[in-house]
């Protein structure tokens, strides 16, 4: 253990400030090398460089080390700099993305596939990484809802706690493992229309209910970092919202440790007009408990003259300075500070089989079985496949923030196929485009002449992997290009045609669910991806993942989600999907999602057969034991995610129809009759009532399985 008080006792107020700055690693570098970089570009000085206490994405361990080495070579008080990374579902080998990872409804998937990112990250040379993102998003015009684990706040939760455990394990000084950043706090999900870095607009019950447990999750996980947003929240910057900063964060939560901002968050404030000069910039946010700023110059620019002017006194800075110093400590720097990375560019942890192996595992168990007529699994005896569409033979389906994954290394959906059946005749055809606004139909002869006398048709469609994450909201969200068109002439020729989708987000599928006998949702499933689907089309995986966030019948729709409140009109679920003059209902489109929350079928039949509560009525100590008897009337085993609903029928805040309260993802053998059991406490009855308390009040409440829009076997439940 570093005795970090003694180090800060020797540092200036400059090279104070120097730790509470992050700058990405190409300035850095080229800096510490001699080459006038960072200097030129950002107007700071050799010593201010050379006092960096942090470094935002780099290639490699091997230019981790170098820019180590030349930093502490410069550094008057030989402080390590940290190195941070986004590693969001993966850093090599890839998994699914996030909202993937949600459909598996699996927290222990989470944390297998986070301990295979954890470990070749720090091999990368990665201290921290700016995840898990647990958002609470509703609308799928947002690009980022991939970053997310879904709709729900119980299941971003779990998997959200999952990865900081994963990540960190139970001593960060344990170079396999490393330091987690939630983010971002708070409310980005609610980016008015799904437009990315827009206003958000809140109440304090929908914040306290839906968007801020997810991050406290985490923060009682024992996240090491925390991340304020781009947004503002009710027209002020998250990063300038003392609400949300001092009160919450720190006062309520006790967060202790270290606050970033986002990318140039600081500088942002002129932008979004709220304030005219960057002084006052470093001065909210250093206040409100911000300690490292991400690669504007604010801090470097402005936080001397603070102190000097008297708005902080020097112990101000050295509480941030000991933050970032310990969670430094914490890592085991100042004993090595290369910690775990390798001295090679591709290190022996990276790709290995094991890692392979939990990917394709988790690829498989994500992917979302939409619809199937019986045509699903195929039969390994197939003869003449023919494998269609933009995604068929395409490397790009790893994802947004595939961190140093490589598409070459990824396999596609032909691959995994040829390797599964060898000896199968397989027509491959792109036929359509699936960018944007490339509507040419010139590919569809060969893909026609392909599907003719095949005798499956499998078609790879979907929405380019980079057209979502950061920045890249859609107004359209069905699928690009001819794609639509080149279905319906596909199904001229073969009606046994089966849909691979990929996509970043629930995307629309109206137009062309009636077309397919089967529908698998891929997501975006990382490097294994081309091995699960085959596995998952010819029955070596049996599909198991559930809707992590509602696919809308038609964009207009967004925001469709769940766990809405009813109106006064309609009065039920089945009114919702009918237009009735005088009703909350579009004339032209029904309310409810095509596939809602928790939706997903299996090749296992499992048929909800009961579900019995160890008493009608409760008081306020009680527990209430939920029995739910599920048989698997089929002769394949698999897994089924069961999932508890609530509703609340009456009370002074009108609460959702339908909210999700416990969830168990259960394996079961071929024929297997089982209960599935939870446990109901009061604190899960609870809401945030208009007196700003999470209480539950006296009253029936309604307990119900099955998915979000199709709640079965409900039984009533009073507390008294
Ligand atoms: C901006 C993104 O909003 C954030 O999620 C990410 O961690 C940082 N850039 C760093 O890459």
């Amino acid at each position: 253990m570093a005795d970090i008080k003694e180090i800060l006792s020797d540092m200036t107020l400059d090279e104070k400030i120097g730790q509470l700055c992050q700058y990405n690693t190409q300035e850095v570098v080229e800096s510490t090398a001699g080459i006038t970089g960072i200097d030129e570009n950002l107007g700071l000085t050799k010593a201010q460089v050379d006092s960096i206490g942090s470094v935002l994405n780099f290639a490699n361990a091997v230019e981790m080390r170098e820019a180590q080495k030349k930093h502490l070579e410069n550094d008057r008080n030989k402080i390590p700099m940290l190195f941070m990374m986004d590693v969001i579902h993966g850093y090599r080998t890839i998994y699914p993305v996030p909202l993937g990872l949600g459909a598996s409804f699996d927290p222990e998937l989470a944390y297998d596939c986070s301990r295979v990112a954890a470990k070749e990250a720090s091999a990368g040379g990665v201290h921290v990484t700016f995840t898990p993102m647990v958002d609470y998003v509703r609308d799928a015009r947002w690009g980022r809802v991939m970053e997310t684990c879904g709709e729900d706040v119980l299941l971003n939760s779990r998997m959200g706690a999952a990865q900081v455990k994963a990540f960190q394990g139970d001593d960060l000084k344990n170079p396999e493992n490393i330091a987690t950043c939630v983010k971002h706090f708070a409310a980005y999900g609610g980016a008015e229309a799904g437009r990315d870095y827009s206003r958000v607009d809140i109440s304090e019950q929908a914040l306290r209910e839906f968007y801020l447990p997810a991050y406290k999750a985490c923060i009682d996980a024992g996240t090491t970092m925390v991340m304020p947003s781009f947004n503002t929240i009710n027209g002020v910057p998250a990063l300038a919202n003392k609400f949300l900063m001092k009160k919450i964060l720190k006062e309520e939560w006790g967060f202790s440790g270290v606050v970033i901002s986002d990318y140039h968050a600081v500088d942002d404030f002129e932008t979004h007009g709220y304030t005219d000069n960057r002084k006052e910039n470093a001065k909210i946010v250093f206040e409100n408990g911000c300690d490292i700023e991400m690669c504007s110059t604010v801090f470097f620019n402005n936080l001397k003259s603070l102190v000097l002017d008297g708005t902080f006194t020097e112990e101000d800075i050295d509480k941030a300075v000991l933050r970032v110093l310990d969670l430094k400590d914490k890592l085991g720097l100042f004993e090595d500070p290369y910690r775990g990375a390798s001295d090679k560019i591709d290190a022996d942890e990276f790709l290995t089989e094991e890692n392979r192996a939990v990917v394709r595992r988790a690829a498989e168990e994500c992917a979302v079985l939409l619809k199937n007529d019986g045509i699903l699994p195929l039969s390994k005896d197939t003869k003449k496949i023919a494998l269609i569409g933009p995604l068929a033979d395409n490397k790009e389906i790893i994802g947004f923030w595939a961190c140093m994954g490589k598409p070459e290394e990824s396999v596609t959906v032909k691959e995994g196929i040829k390797k599964l059946l060898p000896n199968a005749e397989i027509e491959v055809a792109k036929g359509a485009s699936y960018i944007w606004g490339e509507n040419s139909t010139d590919g569809f002869e060969d893909a026609i002449k392909a599907a003719t006398n095949a005798d499956v048709v499998i078609m790879c469609v979907g929405e380019p992997q980079d057209y979502s994450g950061e920045g890249k909201s859609r107004a359209h969200l069905e699928m690009p290009g001819a794609q639509e068109k080149l279905i319906k002439k596909i199904r001229e020729v073969n009606k046994n045609i089966v849909l691979l989708t990929f996509a970043g987000r629930p995307i629309v599928l109206s137009d062309v669910a009636d077309d397919a006998r089967a529908i698998l949702h891929m997501w975006y499933p990382g490097t294994e991806g081309g091995t699960a689907a085959a596995n998952l089309l010819f029955g070596d995986a049996n599909p198991s993942g559930k809707v992590s966030m509602s696919f809308p019948k038609s964009t207009g729709q967004c925001p469709v989600y769940y766990n809405r409140t009813n109106t006064s009109h309609p009065k039920s679920i089945e009114d919702e999907d009918t237009y009735l003059p005088f009703h909350s209902n579009y004339i032209d489109c029904g309310n409810l999602a095509l596939f809602p929350f928790g939706y997903g079928l299996s090749y296992s039949n499992f048929v909800y057969e009961s579900l019995e509560l160890s008493r009608n009525e409760m008081t306020k100590d009680d527990e209430v034991t939920v029995k739910i008897t599920i048989h698997n009337d089929s002769d394949r085993a698999g897994k089924e995610t069961v999932l508890l609903f609530m509703r609340d029928m009456f009370a002074s805040c009108v609460r959702p129809i339908q909210q999700l309260i416990d969830f168990k993802k259960v394996y079961f053998e071929a024929g297997e009759r089982k209960a599935v059991e939870f446990t109901i406490k009061e604190e899960m009855l609870r809401f945030w009532n208009n007196e700003s308390q999470f209480v539950s009040e006296p009253g029936e409440f309604r307990i119900s399985t099955g998915c979000a829009d199709n709640l079965i076997l409900t039984k009533s439940l009073v507390l008294k």
